[in-house]
């Protein structure tokens, strides 16, 4: 299974990819452009979980396999992110001709989208085990623009004109995963401060700074 995970998510993947090209349920009530967009997001947010999710539960079931099927998880993101990227700059945006008819403000979102696509083109270039040796300590650090990427999506997605206005179940979904990542990532944090400086310890700011987040987000999404 640790060996096979790679290939099973890979797999996993090629048959969501054609699964969403067909457009059967529940993709028939997306635009070709959503349905890629969304199977991006949660690849990425998979790949966004692994290290907190271990880090923060280090006894977590299948913990080896959970850290190797990472790399694929975000490459198949990626591969999502740019079938939704090409599908939206044909199909919604009209191609070149229709973005030369734009103003800056309206290109603003889909600029933000292509620096999030730089990113994780750079982060699938980046990944083959020969780069990780060229790159050494700096292939860290460059990953660690991963989250960047995330932050510039959620901009993206709060700008970009969207055809169609999701569910408020799935709206409510999509909000309780983002704020669980951000409980770990908090408690990750709060972590790595309290080993790094030791008078953090013990300190018990960082849930209440979780509650908070969770809440601004809570306001400014309803
Ligand atoms: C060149 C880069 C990009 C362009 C031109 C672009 C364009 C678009 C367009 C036109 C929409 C509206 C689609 C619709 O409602 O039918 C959209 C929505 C969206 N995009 Fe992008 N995008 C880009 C990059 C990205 C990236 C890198 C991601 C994430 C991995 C992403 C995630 C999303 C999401 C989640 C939505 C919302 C889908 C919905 O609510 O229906 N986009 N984008």
């Amino acid at each position: 299974m640790n060996k096979q995970v790679r290939r099973l998510v890979y797999l996993e993947a090629v048959v969501l990819w054609g699964y969403a090209y067909i457009g059967l349920w529940p993709f028939d009530y997306l635009t070709p452009a959503s349905r890629y967009a969304f199977l991006a997001v949660f690849f990425l947010y998979l790949t966004l979980m692994v290290s907190p999710v271990t880090i923060v539960f280090p006894n977590v079931p299948y913990k080896l396999t959970i850290l190797r099927a990472r790399k694929a998880l975000g490459i198949s993101s990626f591969f999502f992110a740019l079938t939704h990227a090409l599908t939206a700059f044909r199909d919604n945006l009209g191609g070149f001709q229709g973005i030369a008819v734009l103003s800056l403000n309206e290109r603003l979102p889909y600029i933000i989208g292509s620096a999030a696509l730089l990113i994780l083109i750079a982060m699938a270039l980046t990944s083959p085990p020969f780069m990780v040796n060229r790159l050494g300590k700096y292939w860290k650090r460059l990953h660690r623009f991963v989250y960047l990427a995330g932050v510039l999506i959620l901009i993206h997605v709060t700008l970009v004109p969207k055809s169609i206005n999701l569910p408020p179940v799935l709206n409510r979904i999509i909000f309780a995963m983002l704020g669980f990542l951000i409980i770990l990532e908090f408690v990750r944090f709060n972590r790595f401060l309290s080993v790094r400086y030791k008078f953090l310890e013990n300190k018990r700011f960082w849930p209440l700074l979780s509650i908070a987040a969770l809440y601004l987000i809570y306001a400014l999404s309803y």
